[in-house]
């Protein structure tokens, strides 16, 4: 008999069964009390995961069995993943820099390492059962570029390395700090990747699709939680230091943020199709912007956001 342990301690076979939204609660329950800096810390000493570890091999024979349709499918939903993930990896250093107080350096250097496991995680995903593997990541990674919408790719591509590139430059420049603050943790992790993740972990669950992977993408996903919960904390208190502050944090958004909804809506052409399956294509995006939102409230703002369509009525 299998003993289930608090999600804060499970396993990967656990976490393989545990529904998304038990994990992504935790974010909502970090808003509400927001652990310190040292608690984040502590946290990812007690989470951590081997990517090494994952048995991949019934993933694998159910990519084997997949239509090509279904596996172009696959291929959509995962690839922002896995070069997202390398994007983040690749553009966090300035950032640990660049951080004003040593608790949030120190917490920052847990998140390098976590966006690095992910980054693994997913190469190994892609390789021993997607059958993706160009020898250097670097070569599978532009690869994979082609399944990506361009919004997706001006987000994790362009705007991370831009952001990244100012703050190299200019650490001591707080406001290119706190936009990359509200571009990273709170667009690209609390708004897309969570409703990106939230989709796919679902899909899968329903349908005992990818066990290994469900087990691996949960622990991101938990990983992912203490990163929003930082990102939220820090821009809060850099307002409360300085109202003024709050001013670029609202700039960044209005920037990034409909781009962000747009990269997680399907392609105009496509919607009529959806539409008349009787689907719902705007579940994505609102639930992206219902996350945002919570984040907001928490770093203390109040302002319009874009405006995605309620759910269609059949
Ligand atoms: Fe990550
Ligand atoms: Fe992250």
């Amino acid at each position: 008999m299998s003993i289930e342990l608090p999600l804060e301690n499970a396993p990967l076979t656990q976490l393989q069964q545990t529904p998304i939204d038990n994990v992504l609660n935790i974010i909502d329950q970090g808003l509400v009390h927001l652990p310190s800096y040292r608690e984040l810390f502590y946290r990812w000493e007690r989470q951590q995961w081997r990517a090494e570890e994952i048995d991949f091999s019934p993933d694998r024979f159910q990519w084997e069995k997949m239509g090509q349709q279904e596996r172009q499918d696959r291929l959509y939903g995962l690839s922002a993943f896995f070069r997202g993930e390398a994007c983040v990896t690749d553009t966090l250093a300035p950032y640990i820099t660049a951080m004003p107080d040593e608790e949030m350096r120190i917490f920052l250097t847990t998140q390098l390492a976590d966006e690095a496991r992910h980054t693994v995680f997913f190469a190994r995903f892609f390789k021993e059962v997607l059958e993706i593997d160009k020898t250097r990541l670097e070569d599978t990674l532009e690869n994979i570029q082609q399944y990506m919408n361009k919004h997706l790719q001006y987000i994790l591509i362009d705007s991370l390395a831009d952001v990244a590139e100012r703050i190299r430059q200019e650490p001591k420049n707080l406001a290119h700090l706190i936009e990359g603050i509200t571009l990273y943790h709170v667009i690209v992790e609390g708004t897309m990747a969570l409703a990106g993740q939230r989709g796919i972990l679902e899909l899968y669950r329903q349908n005992n699709l990818f066990p290994a992977f469900r087990g691996g993408f949960t622990a991101v996903a938990r990983d992912e939680s203490r990163h929003v919960v930082f990102g939220v904390k820090f821009l809060r208190e850099m307002i409360q230091r300085d109202a003024a502050n709050a001013r670029v944090v609202k700039a960044a958004i209005d920037k990034y943020a409909q781009v962000a909804f747009t990269a997680l809506t399907p392609a105009d052409e496509n919607i009529p199709d959806i539409l008349a399956m009787q689907q719902d294509p705007w579940v994505s995006p609102r639930y992206a912007l219902d996350s945002l939102r919570k984040k907001i409230k928490v770093i203390g703002l109040s302002m319009d956001l874009p405006v995605v369509p309620p759910p269609p009525l059949f």
